[in-house]
């Protein structure tokens, strides 16, 4: 049989990418080799939110004095909370595959290898003996961490001492001290994670701030929450060498060391694009990522990609759109993809929510911007909830056209309302247009209508 469309990779882009296509009525396999969901459901975004929860709830109990709520010999129990992740995450696959087959997709489990095309111009993808012929081809392989050549890195991955995202979120037992090596989106979460559950941890970063692209103010507001809630953060620190115990870096020339019972590696990811098969078709590479197009097209006919492979956003959402943009694209319906609206959000406690331009880009693009920055003890829910909170939101707008190019903010739901905002900026809506936008009453979205209206 010549399949439609063969996906490889069974992530956010790929299982999405296999639905949406097989629904549409093209025949559809997908490949996947450890686990349908990816890194996003398996090791990622989901585990990581499950274990986020349980740490919100035990820090409720802690601290709830302030609200008139006191519990006694508070307790977590981390064996079961990783317990309940896995329980989460069995479910979340479970459904995948559910979805897969009620949508007419077929699930292959297994090693796909790309061996190139046939004499009929067919793409052939090995699965140990089998090989699946297809007209279309998603390359979909996600992405891993980065492991630097930094002396003792290896040995500490081999031996449990050094863990990645992948690991960290099945230890057994609380380290005492945990070290985590990069202040970016996994490195904080985790580092918020065990922050509650009583390690202390120590935030290594490079760089002079923590949250990579986050607007500059909120990640200061960001860093002094954990560091009032006792995070130990090195910033401006390059991470030399771990060994013995220990996290050595060097600062401004001098070297220090900070204590580790684990390591938590978190510099970034890079796109899987080795041992796939890409040079047997020719597929172009630019560092280290699969080349893509505004329809999601690599340079080679009829073969696409989509999610973290191509180096672009390494987000399980943009995943999700480019998944689309390909497969409307491969059903003969135009459809571009565009990242000027994809929102990011850190799942502290407080929470980030930022998408669009950050004055500090809009500055560099040279865009005339006005910024209205509202301290979030504006929003009475706010107020109401978040005893001396210190949150902000901050609202960019083109001076020139008239429309929101960029929302920020810092607080609780702040995950759950920056959708909102990436609505305006893709619909590329005007001041004037948001301000006919009816809020609900009290919430802590209603900051956004505050800001806009301070304008
Ligand atoms: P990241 O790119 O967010 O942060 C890595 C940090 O490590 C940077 O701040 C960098 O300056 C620092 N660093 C690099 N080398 C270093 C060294 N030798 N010593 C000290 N610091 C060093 O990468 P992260 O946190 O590993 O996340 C990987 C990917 O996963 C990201 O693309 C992220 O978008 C995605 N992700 C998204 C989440 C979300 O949306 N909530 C949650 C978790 C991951």
């Amino acid at each position: 049989m010549v399949y439609d469309l063969i996906v490889l990779g069974g992530g956010p882009a790929g299982y999405l990418a296999a639905e949406r296509a097989a629904h549409a009525g093209l025949s559809t396999a997908v490949i996947e080799k450890r686990f349908f969901g990816g890194c996003c459901l398996n090791e990622g975004c989901i585990p990581s939110k499950a274990l986020l929860y349980s740490a919100k709830i035990f820090d409720y109990t802690k601290h709830g004095e302030k609200y008139g709520v006191t519990a006694e010999n508070q307790k977590i129990d981390h064996a079961k909370v990783v317990e309940r992740k896995n329980k989460v995450v069995k479910t979340l696959v479970s459904g995948i595959k559910g979805a897969l087959k009620a949508n007419g997709a077929v699930a292959i489990e297994g090693e796909g290898y790309i061996t190139g095309k046939n004499a009929d111009g067919n793409i052939t993808v090995s699965v140990g003996n089998d090989v699946y012929e297809s007209k279309h081809l998603l390359i979909a392989t996600g992405s891993m961490p980065v492991v630097p050549p930094i002396p003792g890195v290896k040995e500490g991955i081999d031996s449990g001492f050094v863990l990645t995202n992948r690991e960290i979120l099945d230890l057994q037992e609380i380290p005492e001290n945990l070290t985590v090596i990069g202040g970016g989106v996994i490195g904080l979460e985790m580092a918020s994670y065990f922050n509650s559950v009583g390690s202390r941890v120590t935030v290594v970063e490079m760089l002079d701030k923590i949250a990579g692209p986050t607007d500059r103010e909120i990640s200061e507001i960001l860093m002094n929450n954990y560091a009032k809630k006792g995070v130990d953060f090195r910033l401006g620190c390059k991470v030399v060498s771990v060994e013995n115990g220990a996290v050595t870096y060097e600062k401004d020339g001098v070297t220090e060391s900070v204590k580790a019972d684990k390591v938590l590696l978190s510099i970034g990811r890079r796109a899987v694009t080795k041992n796939i098969g890409l040079e047997n078709l020719g597929v172009a590479l630019e560092r280290g990522a699969v080349i893509t197009d505004r329809y999601m097209k690599t340079n080679v006919a009829n073969v696409y990609a989509a999610g973290d492979i191509n180096g672009k956003s390494m987000l399980a959402h943009t995943a999700y759109r480019e998944a689309e943009v390909a497969v409307n694209n491969i059903l003969g319906k135009k459809d571009v993809m565009r990242y000027t609206a994809i929102p990011s959000v850190i799942y502290t406690n407080p929470e980030v929510g930022s998408v669009g331009e950050t004055e500090q880009t809009a500055a560099q693009k040279g865009i005339d911007f006005t910024v209205a920055k509202i301290s979030m003890r504006y929003s009475g829910r706010y107020v109401a909830e978040n005893e001396g909170g210190d949150g902000i939101c901050k609202v960019l707008v083109n001076k020139k056209y008239g429309n929101v190019i960029g929302v920020h903010m810092i607080c609780n739901y702040a995950s759950e309302i920056i959708w909102g905002a990436a609505l305006a900026i893709e619909q590329e809506m005007t001041l004037d247009r948001m301000k006919e936008v009816v809020f609900p009453h009290p919430t802590v979205s209603e900051i956004i209508r505050e800001a806009i209206f301070s304008i």
